[in-house]
């Protein structure tokens, strides 16, 4: 029975009982109900080490794709539970916390972005996998970090392209294919913050470092990078390169993987623009912590819904991103 209190709140408001041990806990539900656990890199630390998988939005996507559990919990952000439960329908599809949306999801409401496409009809329609179900049911091919210049790379020269809503993966991409798309004007507000000023003075400070940056920051960041990619690529990268210094300009979540992975390399986390907050951190994925974790698994709430319609289009530009991608 869900309480009205949990609700209007958008998470099990319960405490868990004092003494619980909630990793034991967890993995017993997990086993009970045939439950997987999910969760993205910019999740906390523990969120991360008690998960079945960790990765990026485009191996999230495809694991769901492919996985044989009655239940996915998915420790990240609203639309990636919305992406999860468009591609398993018959599967309960939960996410801990419902207050945990996107910023640049918002960014593109799908009144506004479905007058855009309805102004260009002869474009092609590429979104980024942040975006709500509303958003990819009207889009030809959802993209992520991970493969956009992969799919973008794959349609012809000439075709006349729509990216939205990311206004920086949209002119990064534009300036390795020397395309001109047009573009969406959203951002996220974490990748926007980071300051170019002091991730020089950072650089000045450890010149052997090697600057990692995720392609949602700003062009000037992306300049002074020495590898642009999505999560899963930067993580790679600090593990294969000779380097043993990073300054990491994403959601300083990633650091947990890159820091396990490697222990005896340095990982710098970008400071943002503002030094007065925590702003490299996404305070939407944050919102994910063991308890809600521990209280969805045990309520089977709250549980993803996307209206039927919407998913039957949004599943096509989906399986197109799934089926470029391989
Ligand atoms: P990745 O595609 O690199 O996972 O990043 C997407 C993102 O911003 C998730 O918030
Ligand atoms: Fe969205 Fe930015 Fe948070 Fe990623 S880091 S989930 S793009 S708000």
């Amino acid at each position: 029975m869900v309480d009205n209190k949990w609700k209007a709140a958008g998470f099990v408001t319960e405490k868990v009982p004092e003494g619980t041990d909630m990793k034991a806990e967890i993995r017993k539900m997990c086993k009970e109900k045939n439950a997987v656990i999910m969760a993205h890199y910019y999740t906390q630390g523990e969120i991360q080490d008690i998960a079945d998988f960790v990765g990026d939005s485009l191996a999230l996507a495809q694991q769901a794709a492919k996985t044989d559990a009655d239940i996915i919990v998915m420790c990240g952000v609203h639309f990636m539970g919305e992406t999860n439960k468009i591609l398993c329908p018959d599967k309960k599809v939960l996410v801990p916390d419902l207050n945990a949306t996107c910023s640049l999801a918002e960014s593109c409401p799908a009144k506004e972005f479905g007058e855009f496409v309805k102004a260009h009809p002869d474009h092609t329609v590429i979104s980024y996998v942040n975006t709500t179900a509303a958003i990819k049911a009207l889009t030809d091919v959802v993209v992520t970090s991970g493969n956009a210049l992969k799919i973008v790379n794959s349609l012809p020269k000439e075709e006349k392209i729509i990216f939205g809503p990311d206004r920086n993966l949209g002119n990064y991409i534009n300036s390795l294919t020397g395309r001109n798309m047009l573009l969406w004007d959203g951002a996220c507000h974490v990748h926007e913050k980071f300051s170019l000023e002091r991730i020089l003075e950072l650089k000045a400070e450890h010149p052997q470092a090697k600057i990692l940056v995720h392609p949602e920051c700003k062009g000037p960041i992306v300049k002074v990078a020495d590898k642009v990619g999505s999560t899963a690529a930067l993580l790679k990268f600090s593990q294969e390169d000779e380097a043993t210094e990073f300054i990491v300009a994403t959601e300083s979540g990633i650091l947990h993987k890159m820091q396990q992975a490697c222990p005896n390399k340095t990982f710098i986390p970008a400071p943002p623009n503002d030094s007065t907050c925590a702003c490299n951190e996404c305070n939407f994925m944050k919102l994910i912590t063991m308890e809600k974790l521990y209280n969805c698994l045990k309520y089977e709430w709250p549980e993803i819904k996307v209206n039927k319609s919407v998913a039957e289009k949004a599943v096509k530009s989906i399986n197109r991103m799934l089926e470029m991608s391989k």
